[in-house]
């Protein structure tokens, strides 16, 4: 899911020039999108790759991760199922890792965070923070 329109083509032309098959794109804003279309318990794991970290004090209400964004991953993923946060920005990454702190709907994990992530494809966006040196958080949960 992606709102924007450049980012969206640019993703199309990946795509096609590779033929890449198991793939589909939305033009969506996934703020609104994901509790009204799906049903509950319909997803095996949800990924959130490098959401807009917003670092000023007063965007911070537009963050995608927040107590509510939870609400909505714990509607939609079946039991057991797996959500995983990647971000560049540590902020970001400690405030998530306070909420799942509080969170009763999802497991305690062995780690609450790690710095890599294993037999997972690679975003552009991460090889590129990767590249800058930046440092990459990954956090992962599984519903109760
Ligand atoms: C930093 S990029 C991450 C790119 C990609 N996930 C990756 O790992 O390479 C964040 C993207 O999320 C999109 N985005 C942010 N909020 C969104 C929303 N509510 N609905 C759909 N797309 C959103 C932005 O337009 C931007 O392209």
């Amino acid at each position: 899911m992606e709102k924007k329109g450049d980012r969206l083509r640019r993703t199309i032309q990946y795509i096609l020039a590779r033929n890449i098959q198991n793939i589909r794109i939305m033009p969506v804003n996934f703020d609104w999108f994901l509790t009204e279309i799906f049903d509950e318990n319909q997803f095996d794991e949800i990924i959130l790759n490098f959401p807009d970290p917003w670092p000023k004090k007063k965007h911070r209400k537009n963050r995608s991760l927040n107590p509510g964004f939870l609400g909505k991953i714990h509607f939609l993923l079946k039991q057991n199922g797996l959500f995983r946060f990647a971000t560049d920005y540590g902020p970001y990454a400690r405030r998530c890792i306070f909420y799942f702190r509080k969170e009763t709907r999802f497991k305690n994990p062995d780690k609450e965070y790690s710095f890599s992530r294993h037999d997972f494809p690679v975003s552009r966006f991460e090889r590129e923070k990767t590249e800058q040196g930046c440092r990459i958080y990954f956090l992962e949960r599984r519903k109760s």
